[in-house]
């Protein structure tokens, strides 16, 4: 089944947001296939966003993902990456419907708490990046309650 990567920022990991998000994703009825709390280096986040390599905010927004640890996840479901960012928001929180952990928990788009993988070729390619030794398999009891 389709897999995103979805990152809690340091923001969000600091302002103590870490249960709700994980939860808002579990209760959705999606699966968690990997976490890890990390402090990334630099070239790393670098890395991460490096199609943002030309913006003007590109080191502001390196320096934000590196100034603090993060909970990174690989969440799996029907539709997860697109579900997932509709779940996440848009990019600017002022922007973001109420309801949407952005819409809800954030202000300014450079504090907007959470990433999340923005198509499925993305999310390969970021899982692969984060999760260099695989994610955990396995299917939860609740599936066929879940998924047609
Ligand atoms: P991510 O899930 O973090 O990738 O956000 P996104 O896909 O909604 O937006 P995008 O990939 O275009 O930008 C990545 C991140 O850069 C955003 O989440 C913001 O934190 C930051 N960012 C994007 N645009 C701006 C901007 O115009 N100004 C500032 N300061 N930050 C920006
Ligand atoms: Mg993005």
């Amino acid at each position: 089944m389709e897999q995103t990567f979805i990152m809690i920022k340091p923001d969000g990991v600091q302002r103590g947001l870490v249960g709700e998000i994980i939860s808002t994703f579990e209760k959705k009825g999606f699966y968690l296939k990997g976490m890890k709390l990390i402090s990334v280096e630099r070239p790393f986040a670098e890395k991460h966003y490096e199609d943002l390599s030309s913006k003007p905010f590109f080191e502001g927004l390196v320096e934000y993902i590196i100034s603090g640890p993060v909970v990174a996840m690989v969440w799996e479901g029907k539709n997860v990456v697109a579900t997932g960012r509709k779940i996440i928001g848009a990019t600017n929180p002022s922007a973001s419907d109420p309801g949407t952990i952005r819409g809800s928990f954030a202000v300014e788009i450079g504090r907007n708490v959470i990433h999340g993988s923005d198509s499925v070729e993305s999310a390969k390619k970021e899982i692969a990046l984060w999760f260099p030794d695989g994610t955990v398999n396995w299917q939860s009891s609740l599936h066929p309650w879940i998924f047609e």
